[in-house]
């Protein structure tokens, strides 16, 4: 406890704003109350929004280079904070060392991307049908954006999101989970030290954090004056917030649940198909959004292929997890668990089988917490329990003759987030990556799922939510994109030939 206050310190949280409030955060790794943390007051959300309208009414005419100065020294902080921040993903939320960490490396590494990015927001320049005329499109800063974030990423999806709205020439509002603010304020407070270093070319209300629940997030869902609502989490919470942003004819990015898939062909390396399964369908205790769920297995591999798991995963280790070797941490909390159990306790009863995990363990040394043995289910088909995401690490394993079928199969879920092929044969995978092949916003050949690049656009279709984050060109749903037309002639020809008059 002392330690994580140390920590907490030099993160620039002080030991004074950890008592006292509503909103009680606790520890995944043991359920120890961390705080309790003073709640935004909720009749002070307009003013957070009229803040951020202020702010973007000067940061919009900074130069974009200029801006990226700001995430370079952000990157900067992320950098230098790395150890601590990681550290306070780790006790709050129960991520492994490595992946809180990793967290932190992925908001470094956008911080890098958005400032190349400051001095390449390239509009095109297109001919004209009329003589003496020229086309061009500009990209302008969009607005404040509001970044509602999930548990599972309390640190990486808010950096994703901000580093690219700064240099767009947006403000941010930021809302961390009721589940892991403080890792959410870590993160928070090194880009405040970025905006203190930066100075008074910073205006006010650039950068805010509101701590708070649901009732806040959907103050600023609500709010006109958030242009964009970047938003990751649950489907359920995906149908609320769409809705209600279209409703006001509001911009929405959603990154929301997935169902992702590996198939293992005849074709493929099985040992390294091992090892991409074990990171992607236990990592993270199974609590990342593009988390293995279901391996589609070509029935002459299937048994070679659980030959090799079952001893894997009994070798996994499960425990605290900043203890040295730990694999697996714990699930978030109580309700996780409860989901989890849940789904556990469906797999019999729609005809399949459990081959190995899905019991609470650790119960003695952590009472409050919730630690799992991953677990591998073997089904007959794709029931309803295996076309619902359940947000813990519980494998679903399905098999296939006919690669075609796999295919389908694979499509077959309400979710489509990302997906991957094992196979060396250069037609399975084009052909997996093709038009008629993974209908996910990512598909991989020869990695697992997870533990995405931050250079690519991240998101994916139906009920993920249709939406890109991060990478790429996904910056440009963070601005305002304008067509203009210029007459450098003498004359006025209209367009399509009309005469007028
Ligand atoms: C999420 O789980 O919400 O690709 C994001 C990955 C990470 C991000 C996951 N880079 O697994």
């Amino acid at each position: 406890m002392n330690d994580l206050k140390d920590v907490l310190e030099r993160c620039g949280i002080a030991a004074q704003g950890l008592s006292g409030g509503t909103l009680r955060v606790r520890s995944a790794v043991d359920g120890a109350e961390l705080a309790r943390l003073h709640e935004t007051p909720i009749a002070s959300m307009p003013a957070v929004v009229e803040r951020a309208a202020a702010a973007f009414r000067q940061w919009r005419e900074m130069p974009a280079p200029a801006r990226g100065e700001l995430v370079r020294l952000w990157g900067d902080e992320l950098r230098r904070a790395k150890a601590d921040i990681g550290h306070v993903v780790s006790v709050e939320v129960g991520k492994i060392a490595q992946e809180g960490l990793g967290e932190v490396q992925e908001g470094v590494d956008i911080c890098e991307f958005a400032l190349g990015l400051s001095r390449q927001l390239y509009g095109k320049t297109i001919v004209s049908e009329r003589p003496g005329h020229r086309i061009m499109e500009q990209y302008h800063p969009l607005g404040p954006v509001a970044v509602i974030t999930a548990f599972n990423f309390p640190s990486a999806v808010f950096a994703w999101n901000a580093a690219i709205a700064l240099v767009c020439g947006d403000p941010v509002v930021f809302k961390p989970s009721e589940k892991a603010p403080l890792s959410g304020l870590a993160t928070f407070r090194a880009l405040e030290r970025a905006i203190a270093r930066f100075g008074d070319r910073a205006p006010e209300g650039l950068a805010q954090i509101v701590i708070g629940r649901k009732e806040h997030a959907q103050a600023l869902v609500d709010s006109t004056g958030i242009a964009l609502v970047s938003a990751t989490g649950s489907t359920l919470m995906g149908r609320e917030v769409g809705p209600r942003v279209a409703a006001r004819f509001g911009r929405r990015i959603l990154e929301l649940g997935g169902n992702n898939a590996m198939i293992v062909t005849p074709a493929a390396d099985l040992d390294m198909a091992l090892r991409a399964i074990l990171f992607s369908a236990v990592g993270t205790a199974g609590q990342r959004c593009t988390s293995l769920r279901r391996l589609i297995v070509h029935r002459t591999v299937k048994e070679a292929l659980i030959a090799k798991l079952l001893p894997a995963y009994d070798s996994l280790r499960i425990g605290h997890p900043m203890e040295e070797g730990t694999l697996v941490g714990p699930l978030i909390d109580e309700a996780a668990y409860d989901v989890f159990q849940r789904a556990v306790e469906a797999v019999e009863a729609q005809g399949g089988r459990m081959l190995t995990g899905g019991a609470r363990v650790l119960a003695d040394r952590f009472p409050e917490a919730f630690y799992v043995r991953p677990a591998i289910a073997d089904m007959p088909a794709q029931t309803e329990l295996v076309r619902r995401e359940t947000f813990g690490p519980l494998l679903y394993v399905l098999d296939y003759e006919d690669f075609d079928d796999a295919i389908a199969m694979h499509n077959d879920v309400p979710q489509g987030l990302s997906s991957s092929i094992f196979s060396n044969d250069l037609r399975e995978v084009e052909r997996f990556l093709s038009a008629a092949g993974s209908d996910c916003g990512i598909a991989n050949a020869n990695i697992g799922p997870s533990g995405a690049e931050i250079g690519g656009a991240f998101g994916g279709e139906k009920e993920t939510g249709g939406d890109r984050e991060s990478g790429s060109d996904a910056w440009k749903q963070y601005m305002r994109r304008t067509t203009n037309t210029v007459n450098y002639s003498t004359e006025l020809p209209l367009a399509q030939g009309i005469r007028f008059g």
